[in-house]
């Protein structure tokens, strides 16, 4: 669906382009090794302007010659001060101003600071160039499109970072392709992003990837005992369903299980929400998303794992044939879980879809969801919250989100937690009371991956996707498909 443009690294000499943006920090000179000669002086007479120190945000441009690029040298302030989330946050706006000046293929310069060209920058910059200009605009009849789009995208690093750059192009594209992936799929709107629609999405990945598919539909799921989750689907006419892909081949590595929610739309049901930012639940199937984008880029890194992918895909709605609050539903654990608020359903699919994949004994389980309000209370929506009982996959997974650059923060799973979650008249209930119910869910969960210990629930809520009240458009983010990526690929290296 999205296109993303070519991203490639040339010599500093490199004049072909329409615009050579120039980062450079507070105080210091332009860089001028290496670059072509006529840049070099140009950026010297820019430089020289009256006011110009290099200040954030400061921006000076002008001609090289006739027939040249624009150059155009910016500000990053203080050295000390720039961080990896800053140089992400200034990539987006390179990238976006220059396809608003109509630049078809942008060149750039980047300071020699350790957030550009240090050891761990350049995977990091080549994905937030990539993605930078992304849009979700397929629904846009031509007129309304915003102009302009960049195509090409040269990043020309001081000699000693060129070869790191060169080598972590392909990663970054794959990866990039794969949140890109992600966020197509969530944007798309519940009106055609049905459990149909979703499967076939997954199928065509399957297919192009050479992955195995398998759909348990309504009278599989009945014949198999996963009455959570036909319990939520019961009250719409989109049939509810679970996809399963593999991937990988046999001897190929440790095993991982991927879940994700995938709540096309999540109304409440009986339950129902508030009309106020409801819009915002056709989000509510991003843990899904996010597994497929994971498969994908891992997939075309070919990485020594091998994947099993769940998807439970289903639509909560009030309905006469509706699951209601006071039923008791029996999951395919066995446990019994009686439902005291219907729009607790993401921990229902789930509570299906984990047992099944704990039941085949994977190396991990990672399963993302839009779980809980009470996640993006405790975390706005710029960090992901993480369960996990293993210290060490822990550990793991914070180190591969810091390099991916995406926030995550560790939370607890305490016992007195799984002690709320006991039901009046069944084994758990499916929802405690209004405090800590981030927490109160992900114990909900651990309920239903057996003797599992190598797993982690994220909850996205906050993090897949910006939300109405922000500034930004509104959009989902691809958020943990770097940060899992990241991970896979440490772990197809060591033994478990
Ligand atoms: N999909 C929602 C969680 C959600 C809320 C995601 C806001 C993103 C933004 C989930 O199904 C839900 O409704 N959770 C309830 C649970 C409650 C009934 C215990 C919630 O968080 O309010
Ligand atoms: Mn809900
Ligand atoms: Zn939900």
């Amino acid at each position: 669906m999205s296109e993303i443009p070519k991203l490639s690294i040339a010599g500093r000499d490199h004049l072909d382009s329409d615009l050579l943006v120039v980062g450079c920090c507070e105080g210091e000179e332009p860089p001028a090794e290496e670059l072509a000669p006529a840049v070099a002086a140009a950026l010297r007479r820019l430089a020289a302007r009256a006011g110009w120190d290099g200040r954030e945000r400061q921006r000076v441009e002008g001609e090289v010659a006739a027939g040249g690029p624009v150059v155009s040298l910016r500000g990053l302030g203080k050295r000390g001060e720039l961080t990896a989330r800053k140089v992400a946050d200034w990539l987006v706006k390179v990238v976006e101003e220059a396809a608003i000046n109509g630049c078809d293929r942008l060149a750039l310069v980047p300071p020699d600071h350790p957030e550009l060209t240090g050891e761990e920058a350049p995977e990091r910059v080549a994905r937030a160039l990539l993605l930078a200009g992304y849009r979700f605009d397929r629904y846009r009849t031509n007129g309304e499109r915003p102009p302009g789009r960049v195509h090409d995208i040269v990043v020309l690093p001081p000699p000693a970072a060129a070869g790191a750059y060169r080598a972590a192009l392909p990663a970054a594209a794959a990866v990039a392709a794969g949140a890109a992936f992600c966020r197509d799929l969530a944007n798309t709107p519940a009106n055609e992003a049905t459990p149909d629609w979703m499967e076939a999405e997954a199928r065509a990945l399957a297919a192009s990837r050479d992955m195995r598919m398998t759909v348990l539909e309504e009278d599989e799921l009945r014949r198999r005992g996963m009455g959570a989750l036909l319990a939520v689907g019961a009250g719409s006419p989109q049939r509810p369903r679970l996809v399963r892909l593999d991937w990988g081949a046999a001897a190929a590595g440790p095993v991982v299980a991927l879940v994700g929610k995938g709540v096309t739309f999540d109304t409440g049901g009986i339950s129902i929400k508030p009309a106020a930012d409801m819009d915002e639940m056709k989000y509510d199937k991003c843990g899904a998303c996010t597994a497929l984008g994971i498969a994908r880029a891992a997939a075309d890194l070919d990485l020594p794992v091998r994947l099993r992918v769940y998807l439970p895909l289903v639509e909560n709605m009030p309905d006469g044939a509706s699951y209601r609050p006071g039923d008791i539903v029996r999951c395919y654990n066995g446990k019994t879980v009686e439902i005291l608020n219907t729009d607790a359903e993401g921990r229902m699919i789930l509570a299906d879809a984990l047992a099944w994949a704990a039941e085949g004994a994977p190396d991990a389980l990672l399963e993302y969801s839009t779980l809980t309000g009470a996640a993006v209370v405790a975390l706005g929506h710029r960090a992901g919250a993480v369960y996990t009982p293993d210290d060490a996959l822990a550990a793991d997974l914070l180190g591969a989100a810091d390099r991916a650059g995406e926030r995550l923060w560790r939370m607890p799973l305490w016992p007195e937690y799984v002690e709320q979650m006991k039901g009046h008249h069944a084994d758990l209930k499916n929802v405690a009371g209004r405090w800590g119910g981030a927490n109160t869910a992900a114990a909900f969960l651990s309920q239903f991956v057996g003797d599992l210990t190598r797993w982690a629930h994220f909850d996205i809520a906050g993090a897949a996707y910006v939300g109405n009240d922000e500034e930004e458009p509104r959009e989902a983010t691809g958020y943990g498909v770097h940060l899992t990526v990241d991970w896979l690929r440490r772990l197809g290296d060591e033994r478990l």
